[in-house]
């Protein structure tokens, strides 16, 4: 074999064992760089004579195009294994199925006030709102609780530090107040929302939800509010053979009044732990509007009559579900909201 031959066989081989690209611009310079070994040999054909020179040049071309062709090759071939790897590294496998986003649910308070909402508003009422940051008049004055009121003591009610007159809500019966001052009768309607007391064991949280009801008009009887509370409590817990019961009681705010028991949702009233045993569970306070409720608002109080009642969602709340300890609903625990989704 010739040199030059030789020389051919000697870069392919060469490049083709070089696994990097740089490695390979280096071999390059080796045969083809500026004093590589080609470029030797075409400064040699100087000192030739003439009629060997062209046979020579040719010869020293062809191996030239030859050497350069391999490093292209191999160029090529470093550069497509460069890309696999590439590919390799980041590859993503598309059959994996995904891993979905988790879906919220609503907090079964929150379920229970859109059911009472959407019961109430079947039968014609409409969903009153008001200040939880509520104001003496609306909180207790207008709602006929004297000055000296066990409720408006600082024990039992959140003040304001620095604004006086000011308190967070005891009740929702401030909303019925508010909406009496700016709506004429006949007036229907529920008010839901969170209320404050300085209260705290498994059955008492010091922010609560009340749910009031109020219905004003020239003839509303105590007749009414037994039926409509009781056909509630009926559809609430679909038990249409619920019984309920209104026993004598007192609230400043209406006359009379009443405490509304219902027949216990676990035993049908015949007795068992949750109902103490007596058939029976405390659920709401209602009564005719005091008339003096009625006046504080400049509705006429000899012309129009009507019921209210306060009751509380939580509760109800626990005894749809059978839950016995009413801080859980608001301790803010995963593991037990997530049963309501
Ligand atoms: N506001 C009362 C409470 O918080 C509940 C209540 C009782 C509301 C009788 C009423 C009512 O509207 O007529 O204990």
């Amino acid at each position: 074999m010739s040199d030059i031959e030789q020389l051919v066989a000697r870069a392919t081989a060469e490049f083709s064992g070089i696994g990097d690209a740089a490695l390979l611009e280096q071999a390059k310079a080796r045969y083809l760089g500026k004093s590589g070994s080609v470029t030797e040999l075409l400064k040699g054909l100087g000192k030739l004579d003439p009629a060997a020179r062209k046979d020579a040049g040719a010869a020293i071309n062809s191996a030239k195009e030859r050497i350069e062709s391999a490093l292209n090759a191999r160029r090529e071939a470093l550069r497509h294994a460069a890309l696999e790897a590439q590919l390799k590294a980041e590859a993503l496998d598309i059959t994996l199925p995904g891993r979905g986003l988790p879906t919220g649910g609503l907090h079964p308070v929150t379920r229970t006030l859109e059911r009472i909402e959407a019961l109430f508003r079947a039968i014609g009422f409409d969903v009153a709102d008001g200040p939880e940051i509520e104001d003496d008049f609306h909180n207790f004055t207008a709602l006929n609780t004297p000055e000296n009121h066990p409720a408006r003591s600082m024990h039992d009610t959140f003040y304001l530090e620095n604004a006086p007159g000011l308190l967070l809500r005891t009740h929702t019966s401030p909303i019925q107040v508010r909406y009496m001052e700016t709506h004429k009768p006949p007036i229907r309607i529920i008010a839901p929302g969170r209320v404050y007391r300085v209260d705290s064991d498994a059955t008492h949280s010091p922010m609560f939800h009340q749910v009031e009801g109020l219905w004003i008009d020239e003839e509303v009887s105590f007749a009414d509010l037994k039926g409509v509370f009781t056909d509630f409590l009926r559809n609430f817990f679909e038990k249409p053979d619920l019984r309920t019961r209104f026993r004598p009681s007192f609230f400043p705010f209406t006359e009379p009044s009443a405490e509304i028991d219902m027949s216990c949702v676990f035993c049908d009233g015949n007795g068992c732990r949750v109902c103490s045993q007596t058939g029976w569970l405390e659920i709401a306070g209602s009564g005719m509007v005091h008339p003096n409720v009625l006046r504080h608002v400049g509705i006429d109080s000899e012309k129009y009559i009507g019921f209210a009642f306060g009751m509380g969602p939580d509760r109800l709340t626990m005894l749809r579900y059978g839950v016995n300890d009413l801080r859980l609903f608001f301790d803010g625990d995963l593991r037990f909201l997530q049963q309501f989704k």
